[in-house]
Order: structure tokens, then C-alpha cells, then sequence
């Protein structure tokens, strides 16, 4: 056989592999073997050493017009097993869209976050801001700044959790008071301000106590501020939170930051003051403390007594809640059970 006889019949023996491969991977096996270094094709052509040098370049040309030919037919093989592979995926994965999607349970906030959300939006629209303090609080800003030194006696009913001797868990939201009188600018305006957020004291947990619990401090600070602006929030805030026909009643009480200091009762809205459970037969629920912002606090804050005062309350969204949907254990909010949680569903 000579050299042209051999190289057709490769052709023809390369051709018809291609032609009965199956898949990608046996097209390339044949690539490698019919047209690589290694190949019959390039054997052949090695013997054309041996012919004259007339023959030797038709018989070049020859085999390279064989080897386009094998590799084109190849290029051609391979294009036909993608679009074959393609449409088998297609195929495969073929969805039918007409089918009833799986139905996604909507959930919902929070009821404490419901109850702040609530309460933001009142303060919101009468232009206070919404200010942020942190958790893990210092000393000076949780007691010493609210005018509750060192060894002062009502520290104990704050007790918290101490991370070191500077720093601890914030018993209350007030802190977030002393650090907005610090930095607020008189020159821009009064300072209005709330502060929702977490609290914590070393409470031993029951059905009125946890170790973590909410609150939302309110502060006001211009000239002129008098306990009537106070009556007037507060008695906004019961109507929000639990109905239109409660009223407030205000009774002397204590705080270190405050003074005069006021516990705060709202008219109870199961009985509507009769007299029931829910109000222990008196008519009245206590709500909150608040007070006129103490002369001290805002001196230290930076702020003369003598120009600015203003008033500064605090309530607990978790006794809010509590009242309002007569949930009687405080550790329910925390337990994280969805058939608790569900049953605050805002669409109802
Ligand atoms: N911080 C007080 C408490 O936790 C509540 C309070 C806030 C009272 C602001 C007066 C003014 O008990």
C-alpha cells in the first residue's frame, strides 16, 4: 500500500468513528489518537522521507487536506452532541409553571416590637427623634450621669450584671438621656427625643420579672417646659397604646434623675374605672415613672438649670403589652413559640 492508499484509508476509518461516536468525550478520545503527535496520520507522514522530491509535497498537501477534513468533521460532531446534550437538559428539567406554588408563611413583628412601632410612629409625628444607646452601658453614663453616685441607695434596685468595674448591662434606658444632652445643639432647637431598647437587672425571673425587658425613654429639654407638657404627652400615649377614653393620674414617687418624680397610672380600659382583675378593683394601672428633668443631670449634661428644663419619662412595652392583651406571664415574649407569637397577628 503506499502512502496515499494509507492515508485514505485512515480517512475513511477516522470518519466513520467519528460518525458512530456517542458522546463528547469518545469524539475527543479520537481527536487525540487519529490527529495527534503520537497518531497513525503523522506515522505516515513520517515516511515521506522515503519519496522523491516531486511526490513529497503532493502527497503533503494530500494528507493535510485529510487531516481539515477529519478535523472539521470533528468540529461538526462535536457541535451536534452539544445541541443534542442541551436539548436532553432541557428536556430534563422542564418545569410546569401552571402548577400551585408551595405557600409561604407570612409572619409578623414582634408584639413588643408591634407596641414600639406604635409608639414610635406617635413620637415621630410630633417631631422627636428616635435615638439609639448601647447595651453594654458605662457606669458613668447608667448612674453617675443621672445623679446615682457610687454607695447611693438606689443603685440596689437597679442591680445588673457588671462586665467589669466600668462597664455593665444598662438597667434602664435612661443613659441614652445623659448622652443626648451632651451632644444636642440648643441652636438648632429643643431636644425631643425617645430611646426604645432592651434593659436588663438581676431579677429573679417570675410571671412580672425577667433578667431582660424593654424600655422606651422620652425626653424633652427647652425653656419653659412645665409638668403640664409631661400630662399632655403621657395622656397621648394611653389614648395610642389602650383607647381612646383613658385618662392619666399622676402620684408622687422617686427617681435620682427627676424632680418632682411621678408614677403614672392610666384609667383601667377593661372596667373603664369601676373597678376590676385586671386593675386589682382600684380603677387605675400603673404604667410608668417619669419626672422633670433634675437640675443636676443637666448641669452635668453640660446645660444651664437656670435657662433649659424639660421632662424625661420611661415606660415598659412589655407591661404595655401585657395589659393591653392580657398576656400574664412576662417569659411568654421570650420563649420564642410561634403559636404565642402568632396570635399578634397585625392582619388578625
Ligand atoms: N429609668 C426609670 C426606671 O427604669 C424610669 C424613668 C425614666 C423615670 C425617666 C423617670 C424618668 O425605673
Amino acid at each position: 500500500m503506499n502512502l496515499r492508499e494509507k492515508l485514505e484509508e485512515l480517512k475513511e476509518r477516522g470518519l466513520k468513528e467519528i460518525n458512530q461516536a456517542q458522546d463528547l468525550k469518545s469524539v475527543n478520545d479520537i481527536r487525540v489518537t487519529l490527529l495527534g503527535k503520537k497518531g497513525p496520520i503523522t506515522e505516515v507522514l513520517r515516511g515521506m522521507r522515503d519519496l522523491s522530491a516531486e511526490e513529497r509535497p503532493k502527497v503533503g498537501s494530500f494528507a493535510n487536506a485529510i487531516k481539515n477534513e477529519l478535523a472539521k468533521t470533528i468540529a461538526a460532531k462535536v457541535d451536534e452532541l452539544e445541541v443534542e446534550r442541551m436539548a436532553k437538559k432541557l428536556e430534563a428539567e422542564t418545569i410546569d409553571v401552571t402548577l400551585p406554588g408551595v405557600p409561604v408563611k407570612e409572619g409578623q413583628p414582634h408584639v413588643l416590637m408591634q407596641v414600639i412601632d406604635e409608639i414610635e410612629k406617635l413620637f415621630l409625628g410630633m417631631g422627636f427623634q428616635v435615638v439609639d444607646g448601647p447595651e453594654i452601658e458605662e457606669d458613668h453614663y447608667n448612674f453617675e450621669m443621672l445623679n446615682l453616685p457610687q454607695d447611693h441607695p438606689a443603685r440596689d434596685m437597679q442591680d445588673t450584671f457588671y462586665i467589669n468595674k466600668r462597664l455593665l448591662m444598662r438597667t434602664q434606658t435612661s443613659p441614652v438621656q445623659a448622652r443626648t444632652m451632651e451632644k444636642h445643639d440648643f441652636s438648632k432647637g429643643p431636644l425631643k427625643m425617645i430611646s426604645p431598647g432592651k434593659v436588663y437587672r438581676r431579677d429573679t425571673d417570675d410571671a412580672t420579672h425577667s433578667h431582660q425587658f424593654h424600655q422606651v425613654e422620652g425626653l424633652v429639654i427647652d425653656k419653659n417646659i412645665t409638668m403640664a407638657d409631661l400630662k399632655g404627652t403621657l395622656a397621648l400615649v394611653a389614648k395610642t397604646i389602650f383607647g381612646e377614653n383613658r385618662e392619666i393620674r399622676l402620684r408622687p414617687s422617686y427617681f435620682p434623675f427627676t424632680e418632682p418624680s411621678v408614677e403614672v397610672d392610666v384609667s383601667c380600659f377593661k372596667c373603664g374605672g369601676q373597678g376590676c382583675s385586671v386593675c386589682k378593683q382600684s380603677g387605675w394601672i400603673e404604667v410608668l415613672g417619669a419626672g422633670m428633668v433634675h437640675p443636676n443631670v443637666l448641669t452635668m449634661a453640660g446645660i444651664d438649670p437656670k435657662v433649659y428644663g424639660g421632662f424625661a419619662f420611661g415606660l415598659g412595652p412589655d407591661r404595655f403589652a401585657m395589659l393591653k392583651y392580657g398576656v400574664d406571664d412576662i417569659r411568654e415574649f421570650y420563649l420564642n413559640d410561634v403559636r404565642f407569637l402568632s396570635q399578634f397577628s397585625k392582619k388578625g
